[in-house]
């Protein structure tokens, strides 16, 4: 078949993903690399975004829904590369079995709609985080009680992140880390100056203990 490189790419693609982290040990897992980059991944924060987001562009893109949970139940070095080994072998079969009309047909690469970002115990009550769509930051925050909130992660002051800011939950707002306008999370607007304009707000999803945003075209 003529796109059997791509296929053949993919399949050395995740060869590569499982030989990387077989470098790694348990102890590492919690190592941020970078330790002066609060926002840079943890290592085992790389392995929860490579599950999800290879899961999210096979299902959005692709139309390839393996159907399966796609991470551990137990988050080890080992139970991860099990994981991904599984996941991505289905991928690859799926991949396999598909004909030249198919390669040759239009994906949809930012009708996004809903998209998986986490799942309800990567941040505990009252925390917030920074999930990136399509290279769009969103702070997603736990309000508690499985509510979530999501809005646009850069201040409208000036640029500063949001998800590095302090939540209350009882106020329903997040207090931005540089100047200390607070947002109410349900409107984006700002309840305190300096700022004054509101940012995005974006629906948010819970099933189960996953975790999706609404993003439009
Ligand atoms: S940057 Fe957020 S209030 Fe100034």
């Amino acid at each position: 078949m003529r796109y059997d490189f791509l296929v053949e790419t993919y399949a050395s693609e995740r060869i590569k993903v499982v030989s990387v982290w077989a470098e790694f040990r348990d102890d590492d897992l919690e190592v941020r690399p970078n330790s002066v980059d609060n926002r840079g991944r943890s290592v085992r924060e790389q392995m929860v975004h490579q599950c999800v987001s290879e899961d999210l562009w096979f299902r959005n893109m692709l139309g390839i829904d393996i159907g399966e949970t796609i991470l551990p139940a137990k988050e080890t070095r080992l139970e991860f590369i099990k994981k991904y080994a599984e996941c991505s072998g289905n991928r690859l079969s799926a991949l396999q079995q598909k004909d030249e009309s198919w390669w040759e047909g239009e994906a949809q690469f930012f009708d996004v709609g809903l998209v998986e970002v986490a799942r309800t115990d990567d941040l505990g009550e009252g925390e917030a985080m920074k999930v990136v769509i399509e290279g769009y930051e969103i702070a997603l925050v736990n309000l508690g009680g499985g509510e979530f909130r999501a809005v646009d992660d850069i201040c409208s002051h000036a640029h500063y992140f949001l998800s590095e800011g302090v939540v209350d939950a009882e106020e329903r707002s997040i207090e931005c880390p540089k100047h200390g306008s607070t947002f109410d999370l349900d409107t984006g607007v700002p309840k305190t100056l300096p700022a004054t304009a509101p940012v995005a707000t974006f629906g948010v999803k819970v099933e189960g203990d996953r975790v999706f945003i609404e993003v439009e075209d």
